[in-house]
């Protein structure tokens, strides 16, 4: 099969590049195609002519940038996510696997988050344009089913962690966040500083495990309803932020600033369905992740992006 991956050069997409596969995969960037374009959206799909997408493609950010630049990602993402869908279900492509994120469940909710929950509610106000953008790549997918018979299909990860992520501070995810700024406090000996009070509680999946599992989706999953793939088990950041210090031997001072944004304090996740659906599935252990992840980055640094 070709499967085309948007969002090929980001930190999820450039995981396919180690995964042992028969499929020809083909991934794509914003420079190749700027989705937010219809016009490149057909280019793209017309000049690789998969069987199946895997939908990555997105403006993403953390929790500051998410919500400074709310109609930004309302407006870049829906845009790209129509373009995307529409263009796929036009050309004739069999399978689309689009990835959503459990920031789109509403913010007043029952844990652990279950697909059945994401439109029963508004999210959390500090994502909602992102969300919401989100929800609608549900929607849309499930409307091409309903209508065309399309084979159009949603997962919802957690929070993501790996290599080539974006080590943006003021625009970027916590796990990336903590490494640049232990990393540098340890080169400048000043205190690294943490948004928060660092007891906020996240669930954390290494992207090359969300690589693979969307890759058995395009095989294995057809069922309109969104499917949670994310490694469950929460981890505060504070605690995140100890397992750093140790693998990158940081001795120096450490504060937690407050008055910085720290978003929903907890979101638990259900993934049983997918763990019934892949018996065996293996997710990467958070410790054996982390050690990937800071020993590629002490490499690359200062060379890595966001910077
Ligand atoms: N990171 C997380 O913790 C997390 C959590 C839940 C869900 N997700 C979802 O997972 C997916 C992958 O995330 P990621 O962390 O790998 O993101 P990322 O590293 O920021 O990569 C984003 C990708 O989207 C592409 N892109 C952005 N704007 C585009 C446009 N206008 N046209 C075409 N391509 C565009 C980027 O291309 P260029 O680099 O070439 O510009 C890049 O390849 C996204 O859908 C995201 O919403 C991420």
């Amino acid at each position: 099969m070709r499967i085309l991956v948007t969002g090929g050069t980001g930190m999820v997409g450039s995981a396919f590049k180690k995964i042992n596969t028969s499929h020809k995969i083909i991934l794509v960037g914003s420079k190749d195609y700027d989705l937010t374009n219809p016009r490149h959206a057909k280019k793209m799909v017309m000049n690789i002519r998969p069987d199946a997408v895997i939908h990555l493609a997105a403006k993403v950010g953390g929790v500051k940038g998410n919500s400074d630049y709310v109609a930004d990602f309302y407006s870049q993402n829906a845009r790209i996510n129509l373009n995307v869908l529409d263009t796929c279900h036009d050309e004739g492509v069999k399978k689309v696997v689009s990835l959503l994120s459990t920031c789109i469940y509403p913010d007043k909710v029952e844990y652990p988050l279950n697909p059945s929950q994401i439109h029963s509610g508004e999210p959390h106000p500090s994502n909602f344009g992102y969300a919401y953008a989100k929800r609608m790549l549900d929607i849309h997918s499930r409307a091409l089913r309903a209508q065309y018979g399309r084979n159009y299909v949603t997962a919802v990860p957690n929070n993501m962690y790996g290599l080539n992520d974006s080590y943006d501070l003021n625009n970027g995810h916590v796990i990336p966040a903590v490494i640049r700024k232990i990393w540098e406090s340890k080169l400048s000996q000043a205190p690294a500083v943490f948004w928060g009070n660092g007891r906020t509680l996240r669930e954390f999946s290494f992207a090359p495990d969300i690589a693979r599992i969307l890759l058995w989706m395009v095989d294995n999953y057809d069922d309109p309803e969104p499917l949670n793939i994310g490694n469950t088990g929460e981890i505060s950041i504070s605690n995140i932020v100890q397992k750093v210090r140790s693998i990158m031997n940081h001795k120096g001072g450490i504060e937690w600033d407050i008055s910085m944004p720290a978003g929903q304090f907890k979101k638990p996740s259900d993934n049983s369905k997918f763990l019934a659906l892949s018996p065996g599935f293996k997710y990467t252990d958070i410790d054996s992740g982390l050690k990937q992840v800071c020993t590629w980055f002490m490499e690359k640094y200062p060379n890595v992006r966001g910077n």
